[in-house]
């Protein structure tokens, strides 16, 4: 077995992955502060600053058989781990993502669709705007120094449990609690997840086989009306009464697409739609596979448990929210 790098480990996707090694049978470092929790058991954390000078000079001279980044914003941490790392790591695993797409109404598109101009900011930001230039800049970056080595995931939307974000677990959380709920009108839209474990479990699996190239790391394509159909099927409420409502009416109530407060989350405006449709066959034919939506749905319901489903979201619309704009379409 080898011996793993994860630039991270604390959280969510990067945390899965060392999972995955971990259960592979690989010893496994996490670099990361510490700050977002702990790493999983049986592996090691290392505790480091990435944006201190010289964070990772404590890895000078060490030998990993696969390192795996999720840097999501900063082209210096991708770089220092390149100049550290790079030269002997003999597979380097980036996690970028789908927004590096410059289109994002086409359905279908593969890998070779343009990009966003990259970014090559020197210091830290948290403009949103800058996530998918800053990502094509690191991909650049992955590739000048270890191209012949490196596996490019473009994530799609990650799901699943311990996701942060809010999106995804909403409709579990709300096809569970039961009554009326509001859904987008257009349930035709497209529609496509990866479950976090699923993802770790391919980026793991891929640098043990040293699988070299870009891929659209998501699920199959599929509709907003099937996914919430295998939610509600996996864990709606027996009372469940799903209400579509319009993308006209849903502005007019002040819904957002998407994600924030007051959304309806996974919801795409046509210029947004094909985010959600990428060509996600070479990645299956890599390897990467998919559990069934079901499964993620349970998982994200147990996760929402956990986290309080009555707490205030980052994505949805609150039991408030959802009534007013129920008796607005009276
Ligand atoms: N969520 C999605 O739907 C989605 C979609 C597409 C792509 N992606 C990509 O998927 C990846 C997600 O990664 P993730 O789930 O592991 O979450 P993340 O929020 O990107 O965090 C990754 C790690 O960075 C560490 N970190 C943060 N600041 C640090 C610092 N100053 N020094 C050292 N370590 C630091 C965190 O640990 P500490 O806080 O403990 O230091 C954590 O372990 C990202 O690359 C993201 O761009 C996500």
């Amino acid at each position: 077995m080898g011996r793993w790098l994860v630039l991270g480990g604390t959280r969510f996707l990067s945390r899965a992955v060392a999972t995955a090694a971990v259960t592979r049978g690989h010893e496994v470092v996490c670099v990361a502060r510490g700050h977002s929790g702990a790493v999983p058991a049986g592996a090691k954390l290392l505790a480091v600053d990435r944006d201190a000078p010289g964070a990772l000079d404590p890895l000078r001279g060490e030998v990993f058989d696969a390192v795996v980044d999720v840097a999501r914003m900063s082209l210096p941490w991708v770089r220092c781990a390149l100049d550290v790392l790079g030269p002997t790591a003999p597979h380097w695993t980036f996690v970028s993502t789908i927004s590096v797409y410059a289109d994002s109404v086409t359905h279908g598109s593969g890998v070779d669709a343009g990009l966003v101009t990259p970014r090559t900011d020197e210091t830290p930001t948290e403009d949103g705007e800058a996530y998918g230039p800053i990502k094509v800049a690191s991909e650049n970056a992955v590739r000048d120094a270890a191209g012949d080595r490196a596996l490019i995931a473009r994530a799609g939307l990650i799901c699943g449990p311990d996701d942060g974000t809010d999106r995804f677990g909403y409709w579990p959380n709300r096809l569970a609690r039961g009554g009326r709920a509001i859904v987008p009108g257009d349930l035709a839209q497209p529609a496509q997840i990866i479950d976090v474990r699923d993802l770790a479990d391919w980026i793991v699996r891929s640098g043990e086989e040293h699988l070299v190239g870009t891929f659209d790391a998501s699920g199959p394509r599929s509709t907003l009306g099937a996914v919430l159909d295998e939610n509600a099927d996996a864990v709606g409420a027996a009372d469940l009464e799903r209400v579509p409502v319009t993308p006209d009416a849903l502005t007019a109530a002040g819904v957002q697409p998407w994600s924030g407060p007051r959304s309806l989350p996974l919801w795409l405006t046509p210029a947004e739609a094909g985010m959600l449709a990428r060509d996600t066959a070479p990645a299956a034919a890599a390897g990467l596979r998919c559990r069934p939506v079901a499964d993620t749905a349970r998982a994200a319901l147990e996760h929402e448990h956990v986290l309080g489903p009555d707490r205030p979201r980052k994505a949805g619309l609150t039991p408030a929210e959802e009534s007013e704009v129920l008796t607005s379409l009276l």
